[in-house]
């Protein structure tokens, strides 16, 4: 992977400038999560203002989550990844800082934006139509450079990371670009082309293909680079590699019927989504022990080095998460989970557990190699974050598993005479305590980034202090 002495000079400014924003709308994001978490507990909190509302802030920390801090983790990693792995520089670095200012400009408009009401009301797409055509050009400007890298390789192999993150690029465009269009009757308002049913339809086609490949197959990518370097050690299989890919892609495009059951949607294509999701299981898993078993042998490392923790347990979550995805795709099961916090804990579960801490780490490796440092300021600061975040994402996910098959249960008991058992708001009442433990789970979540905040600038500073604790040999060569 890196020459050594490198001849290559590469483009690192748009890799430090992404790298630190990925820390910093991390921080935003999850900030307005646990803001959004204690508003469920404490309703005064919405404090009487319609930018503050629930509904207004809940786009705000999804956008900012997952295309604010999980995007720029993503534009970070595929940038450094693409230029190692083929040997050469970017492909037009000013269109590279573009795709840096352009995406910082999308996010500052959605933050403005959203909690303004303005919104085409898809989840994961509720920009108005002249911040979509930003994120058109952004995404196009992407790919060129991207691909344009890769065009250039030194190298005749294309490394299976560059497949995952090449992938994404490409069907986050195509996705993007369909569900998008509409007719624009003002600035700031617009309509769907598509109605009813088929816009449902195009709608999570779109949203279930936005898990797939923003929140899934990109950072697979990061995956197949981030652990085999951290760990010292070659990927477990490389054939492996190549039917997980092909598999995982041509599964996820039909599997998006499953956000749409007993709906207006046809029967069939509901049951084809099932079906689709359940197979998805296997080239899931498959991804998942192909990452792990990379420290087939060398396990000891997992004790000594935290960022190799953050990178094996975001797997082990990634594997919890799509192993419960399938379930709950059954239409059976789907009929106790859907409206409920289960919903909730299994997009945690993917989101903090996997997208969050396999970034994390992936951050945590590259921050001192942008820098010319020889590790991060302290080691145990990043054990620290490692437990933090998954003391907060375990408290999160398994108080929305107990209040989600609850509130399934208390909603669908009847008495004899066939009336329901329990009033709404008894089911709310019953969720109180989970809900507090949520916003527990949340605030611990959310003090890691904290910490990680504070080592990354210590790392980072002009006079950096001298370091404490150390990795084991070999871990940031
Ligand atoms: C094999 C993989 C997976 C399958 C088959 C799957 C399946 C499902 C199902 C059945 C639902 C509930 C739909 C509903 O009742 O409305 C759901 C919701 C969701 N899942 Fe997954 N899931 C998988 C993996 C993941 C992963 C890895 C993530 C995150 C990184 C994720 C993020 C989400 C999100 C965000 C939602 C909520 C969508 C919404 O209603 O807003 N899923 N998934
Ligand atoms: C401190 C960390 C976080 C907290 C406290 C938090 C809290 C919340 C809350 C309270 C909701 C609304 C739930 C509801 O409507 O009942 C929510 C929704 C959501 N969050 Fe988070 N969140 C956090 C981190 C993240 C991260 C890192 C991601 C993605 C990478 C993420 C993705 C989402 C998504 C996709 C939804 C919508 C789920 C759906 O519609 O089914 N969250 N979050």
């Amino acid at each position: 992977m890196d020459p050594q002495p490198n001849p290559v000079a590469y483009q690192d400014q748009v890799i430090r400038q992404f790298s630190v924003m990925t820390v910093a709308w991390g921080i935003v994001g999850m900030t307005v999560g646990v803001l959004l978490a204690a508003q469920l507990m404490f309703p005064a909190l919405n404090l009487d203002t319609a930018w503050l509302s629930y509904g207004r802030l809940r786009p705000l920390h999804t956008n900012a989550v997952i295309f604010a801090f999980g995007g720029c983790a993503l534009f970070a990693t595929s940038y450094w990844c693409v230029q190692r792995t083929c040997r050469a520089p970017l492909f037009l670095p000013r269109l590279a800082s573009f795709t840096f200012w352009g995406w910082q400009a999308v996010i500052v408009a959605a933050a403005i934006t959203l909690p303004m009401g303005m919104t085409q009301g898809k989840e994961y797409a509720e920009l108005e139509w002249p911040i979509d055509i930003l994120i058109a050009a952004v995404w196009v400007s992407y790919a060129v450079v991207f691909f344009g890298t890769i065009a250039k390789r030194q190298v005749s192999h294309i490394y299976v990371a560059n497949w995952f993150y090449g992938a994404f690029i490409i069907a986050v465009a195509v996705l993007h670009i369909v569900n998008s269009i509409s007719v624009p009757v003002s600035l700031t308002k617009s309509y769907s082309i598509y109605g009813g049913a088929v816009d449902a339809m195009v709608q999570w086609w779109y949203g279930h293909n936005a898990v797939g490949f923003f929140l899934t197959a990109g950072f697979l990518g990061m995956m197949y680079y981030f652990v085999p370097k951290q760990a010292g050690r070659p990927i477990y299989s490389y054939r492996l590699s190549i039917v997980h890919f092909w598999a995982l892609i041509s599964v996820y495009m039909w599997a998006g019927p499953h956000h749409l059951h007993y709906t207006a949607l046809p029967d069939w294509v509901q049951s084809l989504g099932m079906v689709f999701s359940l197979i998805l299981l296997a080239p899931s898993w498959g991804g998942m022990i192909n990452g792990i078993m990379t420290l087939s042998g060398a396990w000891h490392k997992l004790r000594e080095d935290p960022i190799l923790k953050f990178l094996i347990v975001s797997l082990s979550f990634y594997g919890m998460s799509t192993f419960e995805g399938p379930m709950m795709s059954i239409k059976t099961v789907n009929a106790l989970s859907h409206y409920t916090d289960w919903t909730i804990g299994h997009v945690h579960s993917g989101a903090l557990g996997w997208v969050a801490m396999i970034s994390i780490g992936s951050i945590y490796m590259l921050v001192p190699r942008l820098w010319g440092k020889p590790q991060m300021h302290s080691v145990p600061a990043i054990n620290l974050h490692f437990w933090l975040s998954t003391i907060g994402t375990v408290l999160y996910i398994v108080a929305m598993w107990i209040a989600g098959v609850m509130q399934g249960l208390m909603w669908r008991a009847v008495n004899d005479d066939g009336t329901l058992t329990y009033s709404f708001v008894e089911s709310l009442k019953a969720t109180y305590p989970f809900y507090g433990l949520r916003l527990a789970g949340g605030l611990i979540f959310l003090s890691g980034m904290l910490v990680m905040a504070w080592n990354v600038w210590k790392t980072i500073e002009p006079q950096a202090q001298p370091q404490r604790g150390a990795l084991p040999a070999g871990a940031q060569a």
